[in-house]
């Protein structure tokens, strides 16, 4: 069979996002190795990151790789694993030709691989669908030039911008095809960020629920007051790590919390005496999460708008009104007035998704 440089690299693609969502804090990448136009191995990230995916390609082709092609959509590590960095790793493999799409953007590696690549007489070719690997990749980008996580938001509404009816009831304001959806959406996250008040008003378990199985997340929380109810379903059922950011030092709840197995982080209130955004984010980033996915109310998604934390907005919108006595998405905005593009427009039924991008 004659393949193709471009069709090897989307091939490439192709495997590394379907394993996107598992390989968090990590990039997922994908990596195809051929010889005589033939595909001899491939190779995908792991779930624990580790090993890479250009360390499992060539450990599948072993004495073949020689004189093989290499197509990887991220430049490959230079910094250390267990068995060498990936470079040395295709040096030492006989690896004669790469093609790699993007460039890595982690100083540990950006262009130092592909320096010490070409150093070696290997021929590098850098740059072919490097699209691709940004837009699989986002969250690794994005947070790496942030030194934050990529902060998604999900949420549902009404005709008139309402997430809850006025008794604070926000069930079944999207369909079941659109609640499926929302958790495809969280199965590629790698932790739920919310307040404890949206945890005391639907005691939420924040599982994702899909193929009849039921897979947990991290989870995060601002609990300025730690309100949260003990006997709340997500604190009954701790699979994942459950973060808690408060200010509250003196509580003695504290310790209820860390018992049940969550970590509780004390934060500085500011001047309005709510929990600094900014902070919390960067805090969230040093415990290597990436990616989170907001789901909480209208107060906490204004403050992220005012804060300018947000990356990506999912919405989903019902064709019924709640009325006056709802509770607002926004606090005195309505969504066109948020400066974003729109990426998708789609029918769900009798409601509409919409996905935009923030620009920060
Ligand atoms: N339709 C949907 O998609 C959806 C999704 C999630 C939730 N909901 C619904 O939303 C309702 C709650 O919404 P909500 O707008 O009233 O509350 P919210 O946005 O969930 O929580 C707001 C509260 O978070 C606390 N907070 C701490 N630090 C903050 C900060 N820096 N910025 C902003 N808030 C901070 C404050 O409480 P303290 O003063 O106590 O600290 C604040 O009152 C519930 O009924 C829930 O069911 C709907």
């Amino acid at each position: 069979m004659t393949l193709n440089h471009l069709k090897l690299i989307n091939e490439a693609h192709k495997i590394a996002k379907k394993n996107f969502g598992k390989t968090f804090p990590n990039p997922v990448v994908g990596c195809i190795i051929a010889k005589k136009n033939t595909i001899i191995s491939r190779g995908v990230t792991s779930n624990s990151g580790r090993p890479h995916a250009e360390e499992i390609a060539i450990k599948k082709a072993g004495k073949r790789a020689k004189g093989s092609t290499m197509y990887v959509t991220l430049e490959p590590c230079f910094h250390n694993s267990s068995n060498g960095s990936c470079t040395d790793q295709i040096l030492r493999a006989g690896i004669k030709k790469i093609y790699i799409s993007s460039v890595d953007p982690d100083i540990r590696t950006k262009n130092k691989s592909i320096k010490k690549l070409k150093d070696n007489k290997v021929f590098v070719i850098e740059g072919l669908e490097s699209e691709k690997t940004y837009l699989l990749n986002k969250f690794f980008f994005t947070s790496l030039k942030k030194q934050r996580p990529f902060i998604k938001v999900k949420m549902a509404i009404s005709s008139d911008e309402k997430i809850a009816w006025h008794n604070y009831q926000s069930k079944w304001i999207s369909n079941s095809k659109s609640r499926k959806l929302a958790h495809i959406i969280r199965s590629k996250s790698q932790a739920i960020l919310t307040t404890a008040k949206t945890i005391i008003k639907d005691d939420p378990r924040f599982t994702i629920r899909l193929q009849g199985k039921i897979d947990h997340l991290n989870i995060i929380i601002i609990d300025n007051f730690l309100k949260i109810p003990i006997k709340s379903k997500i604190l009954q059922d701790i699979k994942k790590r459950i973060i808690i950011f408060t200010s509250n030092k003196k509580s003695k709840k504290i310790i209820k919390l860390q018992n049940l197995g969550c970590e509780v982080i004390l934060i500085k209130k500011n001047k309005l005496g709510n929990l600094n955004l900014n902070t919390i984010v960067k805090k969230i980033y040093n415990l290597k999460i990436s990616d989170v996915l907001v789901e909480a109310g209208g107060i906490f998604f204004s403050s992220l708008v005012k804060s300018n934390l947000i990356d990506e907005l999912h919405i989903f919108q019902s064709n019924f009104s709640i009325g006056k006595k709802g509770i607002p998405v926004l606090i005195d905005k309505k969504i066109h007035d948020l400066k974003t593009n729109l990426l998708e427009k789609r029918k769900i039924d009798n409601n509409y998704y919409y996905k935009y991008n923030f620009f920060n």
